[in-house]
This record gives C-alpha cells, structure tokens and sequence, in this order.
C-alpha cells in the first residue's frame, strides 16, 4: 500500500524518523518504506531524525572544518586538487558553478569547498589521491570517523530505498560495496558586499549521484527546493536531522519513479549579510564507478518501459562533474 501526505507529513520535506527501523521494529521499517517512496516521488528530499549519528562527532567536523577554512588562501591552497576534478582537495571561491551542469550562465558560486574521496575502498577508484591539508592537524582523523558514520547511514538509507521500491533490501549492496562516494564541506563566507546581479551562494542544480546525506546549520541564506510547480521554498532547518535528497542517477535507475529535485543556496538578507556564515556537510553517495545503471525491473512493466539505455556510473557522473568546472567546461565543449 501506497503512503499519502498526510501518513508522512504536512510540510514540504517530510520529516522521518530511523529510531524504531533502527531498533529492528519491522513494522516501523514497512511503515518507513512507503513513506520514502511517497517522499521521493513527490519531492525527492527527505529529513532524517534518529540517524545514529553522534552530535559530539558532527560538532568535531564543524569545528575543525570551519578551522581549515579559516586559514589564510595560500595556505589553503597548497591542498588544492586537480581542477578537472572537484572531488579531491580545497577549492576557492569563484572555482566552480553549479548551474553549469545545466548548462547555464551565471556568475561564480559563493563558496568555497574541501573534498576528499576513496577514503573505504582499498585500491583508489580513479588512482588519485587525496589532498588532505596538513593543518588543522587533527582534521583527517575527524573527516575519516565522519566519513566511516555516513559509510553506515549511507548503507542503512540504501536498504531503506530498495524496500521502498518493493525489491530485497540488499539489491543495491552489489554496486554500493565499494561506492565512489565524495565527502565535502562547503563554506559560504559571510558577505559584507553585495552579490553581483544574479550571483547565489551556490546555483540552481541537482546533484548527480544516487543520494546525498546533508548536515547544514541554520545560518541566514539557506538551502531551498523547486517544488513542481516551479516555485523555490525554504527547506526548514531540524536541529540533528540529515537531509537526503536523491540525485539523477537514481531517478534514471528508477525510470523517473522518483525525482531527482533541483536546490540552490540562496544569499542572506542584506540586514543579516554580515554575520552569515555558513557551513554545510555533504556526502555524496556514488555507486562503484563500474555499476551498470540500468532501469530497475520494479520500475518497469508493459505500459511503461524503460526510458534510458543502460549507462555506467561513472561514465554518467563523470558527463554532468565535468561541467561545472571552468576548465572542464571547455573540455567537455570541445
Ligand atoms: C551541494 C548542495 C546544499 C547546502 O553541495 O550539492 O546542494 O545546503 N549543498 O550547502
Ligand atoms: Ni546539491
């Protein structure tokens, strides 16, 4: 049976909570389920309370996260990545545009960024490495307990998704064993001047992979949606939640049963501007680079066939990452 609004919530992200799933109460699980999937049909964002994840160690990242990016620019840029690919290493403000992606104009985002990758697997996906910045001393060991927490809520939410799309809850284990997923921390400095005419903290996008698990706090100039019919709304700050919001792989992988749904992050009022900063975490979970993205069989039948021909993870990524990059932008022009 189907979830219906009023089963999951009355606000435009439904709030979830994990605590009687995580207990093992099967009830509370199925209960969970429907509701996810009403939730990603309908929006494509979900907030999660009872996540597991300690606020000692969310306070750890925040703190030593914020740290690194008070350091001076050429400190922090002597952890600079390969610009061609913005998931390793610090990028500075003005590095990357997210509306890119789509293909659009518009002025630099107004944040910068440190991303790291590969921290679980083995053998390095991509064999490359991580830039990790030598100070804060402490922060590689607080960003590798971080990363190894949204590890396990990542695999606690995939089991989730596949039962709410009526398959076994391990179906996605396969290609999410040895997942490419990003972890990365974006700053938005307060902003003492005013944007250039069309500049936001971060544009208008969707992000690609199959989820994404996003602490933010609740700083003026926030995260907002595009619900259907074409009008941004705030995303209300729950203290201790998670955002998920799904990416487009996952909405190809599901035939468009759920949506992959567009955000920005839009500037402060100029009355609050100066005082403004902002920190938001998020993991971007990516199946293995060589998962076959293919329409999932729950999500076809005779009257509506698959719609995409069958893609590689990262080959699909790879297409939508290049462009927001300006480097890779003319690279994936030419
Ligand atoms: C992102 C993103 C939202 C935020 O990094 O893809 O959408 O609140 N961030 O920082
Ligand atoms: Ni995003």
């Amino acid at each position: 049976m189907r979830a219906r609004r009023e089963d999951v919530s009355d606000s435009l992200v439904p709030a979830l909570d994990l605590t009687g799933h995580r207990q093992g109460l099967a009830s509370a699980t199925k209960q969970l389920a429907q509701q996810i999937d009403w939730a990603c049909r309908e929006i494509g964002f979900l907030n999660i309370a009872g996540h597991g994840v300690s606020e000692a160690l969310i306070r750890e990242m925040y703190d030593v996260s914020l740290a690194f990016f008070d350091l001076p620019l050429e400190e922090k840029l002597q952890s600079s990545g390969d610009p061609a690919r913005n998931t390793r290493g610090y990028h500075p403000i003005g590095g990357q545009t997210l509306s890119y992606s789509l293909d659009r104009e518009s002025p630099p985002d107004l944040f910068e960024a440190l991303s790291v990758a590969d921290i679980s697997s083995p053998v390095s996906q991509r064999g490359i490495r991580n830039v990790w910045p030598t100070r804060p001393a402490e922060l590689r060991q607080v960003w590798t307990s971080y990363w190894y927490e949204m590890e396990r809520l990542a695999q606690d939410i995939s089991h989730l998704l596949a039962l709410a799309l009526d398959l076994d809850e391990t179906f996605f284990d396969k290609w999410t064993r040895d997942h490419n997923s990003t972890l990365r921390a974006n700053h938005y400095p307060s902003q003492p001047q005013h944007p250039a005419a069309g500049q936001l903290r971060a544009g208008a996008h969707s992000d690609y992979g199959d989820f994404s698990l996003l602490y933010r706090d609740a700083q003026p100039g926030g995260l907002q949606v595009q619900t259907r019919s074409g009008e941004w709304q705030d995303v209300a700050v729950i203290p201790n939640t998670f955002v998920v919001n799904l990416g487009d792989l996952l909405a190809r992988w599901t035939n468009d049963r759920w949506i992959s749904t567009m955000h920005r992050v839009v500037n402060p009022p100029r009355d609050r501007a100066s005082d403004s900063r902002r920190l938001s975490i998020v993991f971007f979970h990516h199946p293995a680079l060589d998962a076959v993205i293919e329409c999932i069989p729950s999500c076809q039948d005779a009257t509506n066939p698959a719609k995409y021909a069958p893609i590689t993870s990262g080959e699909f990524v790879r297409s939508k990452l290049l462009k927001t990059i300006d480097q890779g932008r003319a690279t994936a022009a030419s």
